[in-house]
């Protein structure tokens, strides 16, 4: 970077993704302004260099307050990472209201408020590509066909950015993220360390994954590449099968498991009771119809050639990374 400090902005700072991403900003010595809301928590947000800025995407004059707010503190905004999000809900209009809605909030406010970005990066998900087709790998030019209605929201967040002119973005679409602060794969390997390895089905299921480090320097890549108005899918580069993935947590562990194999209707059937309950209690279950359509595809594998090609290189192999996060999730009494 050159001797002025950029400047930028990175929304959902507060949760797992936004978190590491914040870290990378200020590592990379950008002017770090991080997008919370008041009731979001800051335990992950404690280095002083950090900028705060409350975005109430419920209101749009609360919206021009706060970004007016930043204009006159921080001046123009060279990157804005828009990563808030929801990947699970109770309901399914909460994944188009914050996922989409909000995403056009911003947009229509940062050009509101003349503070259109260098370049803004949008924190999609592979869910809006849905899964590869056979066993060949998601590329970025596969057909878009998302199977939830998660992964419907993203998609309608990218075409929103493909129509807007005169707004310069990326998009990325990354595979299952994991890493320390992460509650979802910690899940599996809770499973895992007491000795139950779960499958749905008898089907082989291609998988990939990425640590959050990684996406982070893969986000980074291209900010600072010239790429521009484009999707760039990422991941480790690898493809597994669930097998793999729950022997690579095995031999971290020392642990030995049993094999539970669960027809799909016997999971299907958990999955409405379990939304069912989810809806009494208020509460998202883990289970739920739309999740278990991405359980239950095939082939989750992915083809990163573009990110590849503006130099991004995995610094985790699943193995490395998942024993780093193990030991976190240990060190932080997440897993005894
Ligand atoms: N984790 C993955 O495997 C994965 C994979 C692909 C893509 N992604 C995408 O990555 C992004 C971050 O995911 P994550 O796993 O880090 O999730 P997370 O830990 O749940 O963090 C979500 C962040 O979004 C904020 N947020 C949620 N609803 C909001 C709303 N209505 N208004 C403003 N902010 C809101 C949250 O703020 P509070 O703290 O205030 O709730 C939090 O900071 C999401 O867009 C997700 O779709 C995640």
């Amino acid at each position: 970077m050159g001797l002025t400090k950029k400047t930028i902005l990175i929304t959902g700072a507060s949760g797992f993704i936004g978190s590491f991403l914040v870290e990378q900003a200020i590592k990379k010595q950008y002017c770090t302004i991080a997008g919370i809301r008041t009731a979001s928590s800051k335990q992950f947000l404690q280095d002083p260099a950090i900028h705060f800025l409350e975005l109430d995407f419920t209101s749009d004059i609360s919206l021009d307050t706060a970004l007016q707010e930043c204009k006159l503190k921080y001046g123009q905004l060279d990157f804005v990472i828009h990563n808030a999000g929801v990947t699970k809900a109770v309901n399914n209009l909460l994944f188009e209201e914050v996922n989409f809605l909000n995403t056009q909030k911003l947009i229509t406010a940062l050009k509101r408020n003349e503070l259109v970005p260098t370049k803004f990066i949008y924190i999609s998900s592979l869910a809006s590509f849905g899964p590869g087709i056979g066993t060949e790998p998601i590329t970025a030019f596969h057909q878009k066909e998302p199977l939830t209605a998660y992964g419907r929201s993203k998609l309608q967040a990218e075409e929103l950015l493909y129509q807007t002119p005169d707004f310069p973005f990326l998009i990325f679409n990354p595979t299952t993220v994991y890493g320390p602060r992460e509650k979802d794969v910690l899940l599996l390997i809770k499973s895992i360390k007491k000795h139950i390895e779960v499958y749905i089905g008898t089907d082989r299921q291609l998988l990939s994954f990425l640590h959050v480090r990684d996406l982070c320097d893969a986000v980074f890549q291209g900010i600072e590449s010239t790429a521009v108005n484009c999707n760039l899918l990422v991941s480790d580069c690898r493809i597994y099968t669930a097998k793999e993935f729950n022997t690579i947590v095995k031999r971290i562990l020392h642990t030995k498991t049993i094999s539970l194999i669960l027809p799909v209707p016997v999971v299907r059937f958990a999955a409405i009771l379990s939304e069912l309950l989810g809806r009494l209690s208020g509460k998202v279950p883990v289970l739920n119809k739309e999740r278990l359509k991405e359980f239950e595809a095939k082939n989750w594998g992915v083809d990163c050639k573009e990110i590849r090609n503006l130099g991004y290189l995995p610094q985790y192999s699943l193995e490395e990374g998942l024993k780093q996060t193990i030991y976190w999730y240990k060190a932080h009494g997440w897993i005894k």
